[in-house]
């Protein structure tokens, strides 16, 4: 299977924004804590949602899916053990340790895979389910985790990773007495599973600095509408701008995109923000602009690499660094075969803008540089083909026909 692009097309019309695939990833994963139903609005169909679904079938859940609510429900007796084959796909699988160890005092979770974006350890989520109490068997390929107890202890994050924070929201909330977590990561996605938690009766406390978690013996169920999808709207905006064209993004909350409303402001392209909705309107040529990805609220680094895709077109020079993971530039290979002037050393990218971009043939390294290569291709002269698409709908819904929908001419084919 592949997607095939013409590019030059300049894009038109509005796209509606589906639910965050980072939201309802640890929100299934959040339902491990309990028997009792969890049922998650708002799911967009992804592979990635597909694979959570899977692991935590396996570990016991029965899951029903209902146009874009998922209802999962106890199905047979807690397992301690996640299947390889799934974690080994998407490393969010890593997050169904902390709840399984909660909630059986054992829990055994292979080493995960997923993008291939820079290394990405876990040691963060080892050390602070050590700090409250587990004891960890760390092999070559999987990790053990025994606890006879959790308890409530203070740990600080040595970086705000988004999945240790979540890993010990969870494991916290069923810990007897509280946790502090100092440094926590921020993200809008960690906000949403908390505010499932806590509608599952878990007591947490979120302000910016500190999350305090007094422990329950038990949760109950929940029902929770997930965020709109931050990333997946930063895509069409800067679909909207590369093509110099005018793309409404529907459904989203504003106030998450703030840093990517302010680069795209930056480089020129006109952007309204509206109380639901964000349009830009982009311009033949981007200004050139300097930025660095950073932790939320900062510019976020699944956006970093559509945003290169856009500069690669800038009238000057940019340079766009990534300090969350600094070699996650693979992709820009597959954008100087497209004529683009890209440079890169640790952790940055300088970009000479250049007047127009080739249609080549192209493959898919991961969700965001894939995405990144859509935008190319749509700007592009003449065609290109893009494999790996099965990457692209890890985190994207029906790319295609959102792109058609506002005038693109992309096909997938087999
Ligand atoms: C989440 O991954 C997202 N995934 C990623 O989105 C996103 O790129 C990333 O956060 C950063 O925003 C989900 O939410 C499911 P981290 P996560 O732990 O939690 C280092 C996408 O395309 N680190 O915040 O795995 C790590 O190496 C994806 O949708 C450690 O050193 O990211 C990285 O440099 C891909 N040790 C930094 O922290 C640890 O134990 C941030 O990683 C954990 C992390």
């Amino acid at each position: 299977m592949h997607l095939s692009i013409r590019g030059g097309t300049t894009l038109s019309g509005t796209v509606p924004i589906a639910g965050a695939k980072n939201a309802v990833l640890p929100g299934c994963a959040a339902s491990l804590l309990t028997d009792e139903p969890v049922i998650i609005h708002r799911v967009p169909r992804l592979r990635d949602v597909a694979t959570i679904i899977a692991v935590i079938s396996e570990l016991g859940k029965d899951v029903e899916y209902r146009d874009d609510t998922i209802v999962i429900r106890h199905g047979a007796p807690l397992h301690s053990q996640a299947a390889r084959r799934y974690v080994e796909q998407m490393r969010a699988s890593f997050l169904v340790l902390g709840p399984i160890l909660a909630r059986l005092g054992r829990a055994i979770v292979p080493l995960p895979g997923g993008c291939t974006i820079g290394p990405r350890p876990v040691d963060y989520h080892l050390q602070g389910l050590s700090a409250l109490g587990a004891r960890v068997k760390d092999g070559m390929d999987r990790v053990v985790l025994t606890a006879d107890e959790l308890r409530g202890a203070r740990f600080r994050l040595p970086y705000p990773s988004v999945g240790a924070t979540e890993q010990l929201l969870m494991a916290a909330a069923l810990a007897s007495g509280e946790t502090v977590i100092e440094n926590p990561a921020r993200e809008p996605e960690v906000f949403d599973l908390v505010s499932l938690l806590t509608q599952m009766g878990a007591n947490i406390e979120a302000d910016q600095d500190v999350f305090r978690v007094r422990g329950r013996t038990e949760l109950g169920g929940g029902e929770h509408t997930v965020i709109p999808d931050r990333l997946e709207a930063g895509t069409y905006l800067i679909a909207g701008a590369i093509t110099a064209g005018t793309v409404t993004v529907t459904d989203v909350r504003p106030d998450d995109l703030t840093a990517v409303v302010a680069a795209l402001g930056e480089s020129g392209v006109h952007v309204a923000v509206a109380d639901d909705a964000i349009t830009v309107d982009g311009n033949d040529r981007p200004r050139p602009i300097t930025i660095t990805t950073a932790p939320y609220p900062g510019f976020p680094t699944d956006l970093q690499p559509p945003l290169v895709a856009l500069l690669a077109r800038a009238d000057g020079e940019s340079v766009v660094r990534d300090t969350v993971f600094p070699t996650r530039f693979g992709y820009v290979a597959a954008l100087n075969r497209m004529g683009a002037k890209i440079a890169v050393s640790t952790g940055a990218a300088r970009i000479t803008g250049v007047d127009g971009l080739t249609g080549t043939d192209l493959t898919a390294p991961d969700i965001r540089a894939g995405a990144a290569l859509v935008l190319a291709a749509l700007t592009a002269d003449g065609e290109s083909t893009i494999t790996g698409v099965d990457q692209i709908d890890r985190g994207y819904t029906e790319i295609e026909r959102k792109l058609q929908k506002l005038g693109a001419k992309i096909d997938r084919r087999d």
